[in-house]
């Protein structure tokens, strides 16, 4: 939710700020806008919308300086529109901010810093932070902004510059993630590392509390009580390219086509096929706390809450440990009964998911062991938990999560195994069974990608619905879930996903003749059951899409040639289908969505990031 970007040094600011937030823009899209510092003023340009329209603003005017701010909104507090488009000024017009997050008493100090006569021109909360600034300025802009984190509340970070001191940038983080980094004669602070990831590698988080203050001398971190902080940089491996199209129309089509590589690298090193062991020694999770744990929460939000739905299936099938699975934003208000040999496990592709992060942090303090499964080195989920299984997905830049869903479900099943392992339900012999089968999925996925065209042509046909019901049983329900999720989020098309036995008690009077129903029927997994199913909502008139095993034509005899579709999925082990079964619905909500024209990488109204309540 909103992206940050600030840059010192001798390469022209504009572009390093237009540079990065085209790798921002994943976090909102309601607005853009940059500020640079030259001669002693400040120029700020600004637009309602996506980049472009301020990039084509840029060309008509440029601007220059050393030093400089850049935003990307995705609103909260006032409408997507030009004049509350970050970055915000003071009344003197001398200073700038942009922010990331929601100034939660801003109601009162904008009520107060009027009665002191500072003019409000916008309707954000951002704008409370520009007085406040304006109003603790002495000589110092680090000082500046100690006084007024002061008086804010809420969670937030954001970034200040000023023409009284140009050479100086400050951002400071309460929530809400700021990176700084650190190049040849230059510094970054940013939301995210892809924003300057193509100028350096090395990069420093900043904790929630802290500060940091640029300058061309180099980089100063304290708290927000002004204690001096050391840490040393951290050097990053993701490469610049993973962060570019590389030839695919839209990042999400490269990103559903990468998951063969984002599953062995998120397996790589992780087990042994020789002697069957699982290798999660760099979650700092000893073996002896993992024995007793008698029970395991599962919090996530979105895609990564789905993932958890599959994690349930797998850690009590396998690991036998009973398994609750909460929408973090409900676990954070249900006072849940957790015990001291409890596991709580967020799920985050971003690791900064408010919701995740302030249902993590509620357990932690009552002492309850965390683990994220998280894709972002160094993010906000993994320093609140005990230890971290990181997925190695690598940069997800589409708003719709694909690769890091499917990376998700890799770290459930090595934690599932690991859990049997340690716990005796699964013996060395199995272990090598079931390492051998999760080994396969990448080459399964890889022949499920052959898929496309196939999908691409159902899309065409049915790109004009309204409504879709995807219906699974088991573990592939959660991906019945997801898929209808996909295709809502990308294509605005209304779409429910139900457990199949569920239908008759309520989503079947939603059927007629109109109504494609999307089937998971895979070989084994209650497919009689799901036939069943299948025959139901075909009497009521549905036009069934059915994904079914290859070499199981049972389906055939049920589905009628003219009306409806069966596509086949490559054989593979019964274990290992929801990691397959995703990736055609992954297509099929991609292929409708660029059917309709709709934004595949920029839905409306959403932003990767959910930094807010
Ligand atoms: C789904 O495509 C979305 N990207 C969204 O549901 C996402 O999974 C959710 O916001 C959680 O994000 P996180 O994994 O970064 O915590």
């Amino acid at each position: 939710m909103c992206g940050i970007i600030g840059y010192i040094g001798p390469q022209s600011t504009v572009e390093v700020l237009l540079g990065g937030l085209k790798r921002l823009e994943y976090r909102g899209y309601d607005s853009a806008g940059i500020a640079t510092a030259h001669d002693g003023t400040l120029h700020v340009l600004r637009s309602q919308g996506k980049l472009d329209n301020l990039e084509r603003q840029v060309g008509s005017r440029p601007m220059e300086g050393h030093y400089g701010l850049g935003h990307t909104r995705w609103a909260t507090h006032g409408r997507p529109n030009e004049e509350n488009a970050h970055p915000h000024r003071d009344c003197t017009k001398t200073l700038v901010v942009v922010h990331n997050g929601i100034i939660e008493n801003y109601l009162d100090l904008k009520s107060r810093l009027s009665a002191e006569g500072h003019r409000f021109v916008t309707e954000t909360d951002t704008e409370v932070i520009a007085h406040l600034l304006e109003k603790h300025f002495r000589s110092d802009l680090e000082q500046a902004v100690m006084e007024t984190l002061k008086e804010l509340d809420g969670v937030f970070a954001f970034a200040t510059l000023s023409a009284r001191q140009p050479d100086t940038l400050v951002g400071a983080r309460n929530g809400p993630p700021l990176v700084v980094g650190l190049g040849e004669g230059e510094s970054f602070l940013a939301s995210d590392i892809p924003a300057f990831l193509s100028h350096t590698r090395s990069v420093m988080y900043l904790d929630d509390g802290e500060v940091a203050v640029l300058t061309p001398d180099g980089l100063r971190l304290v708290s927000h009580e002004g204690k001096e902080i050391k840490r040393e940089p951290a050097r990053i491996t993701w490469d610049p390219i993973q962060v570019e199209k590389q030839g695919y129309k839209h990042f999400m089509l490269k990103e559903i086509n990468e998951q063969p590589r984002a599953v062995r690298d998120t397996l790589l090193g992780r087990y042994s096929l020789d002697t069957g062991r699982i290798h999660l020694d760099e979650t700092g999770l000893d073996d002896d706390s993992l024995k007793r744990t008698r029970k395991i929460s599962l919090i996530a939000c979105g895609t990564s809450w789905h993932a958890a739905l599959v994690g349930k299936f797998l850690i009590e099938n396998i690991a036998r440990i009973p398994v609750e699975v909460d929408i973090a934003s409900e676990f954070r208000y249900r006072n849940p009964i957790l015990g001291p040999d409890d596991l709580v496990v967020g799920i985050s592709q971003s690791g900064e998911t408010a919701d995740t992060l302030a249902a993590l942090k509620a357990t932690r303090d009552r002492g309850v062991t965390t683990l994220a499964i998280c894709n972002v080195l160094g993010s906000m989920a993994t320093r609140i938990c005990t230890g971290t299984l990181y997925t190695h997905a690598g940069p997800e830049i589409g708003v719709a999560s694909t690769k890091s869903f499917t990376t998700q479900l890799v770290a459930l099943y090595l934690l599932a195994f690991k859990l049997a392992q340690i716990r005796g339900h699964l013996s060395p012999e199995e272990s090598q069974n079931v390492l051998a089968e999760i080994a396969r999925a990448a080459h399964v996925m890889e022949q499920t990608l052959l898929l496309a065209e196939t999908l691409e042509g159902i899309a065409r046909e049915f790109h004009l619905a309204s409504n879709f019901l995807y219906l699974a049983r088991g573990p592939l329900y959660p991906i019945a879930l997801e898929g209808a999720l996909k295709l809502k989020e990308l294509s605005y098309i209304h779409a429910e996903g139900y457990p199949a036995g569920e239908m008759k008690h309520g989503p079947i009077a939603l059927i007629d003749g109109r109504m494609p129903v999307v089937v998971l029927a895979l070989t084994g997994l209650l497919f009689e059951k799901t036939a069943n199913n299948i025959q139901e909502a075909k009497a009521r008139g549905a036009r069934i899409i059915a994904f079914a095993t290859e070499g199981d034509r049972r389906l055939e005899q049920i589905l009628d040639e003219d009306r409806d579709h069966l596509v086949f999925l490559p054989e593979h082990p019964e274990l290992i289908s929801p990691l397959i079964a995703v990736v055609p619905l992954q297509l099929l909500a991609y292929h409708i969505s660029v059917a309709r024209g709709c934004d595949v990488d920029q839905p409306r109204n959403l932003a990767k990031s959910v930094t807010v309540e």
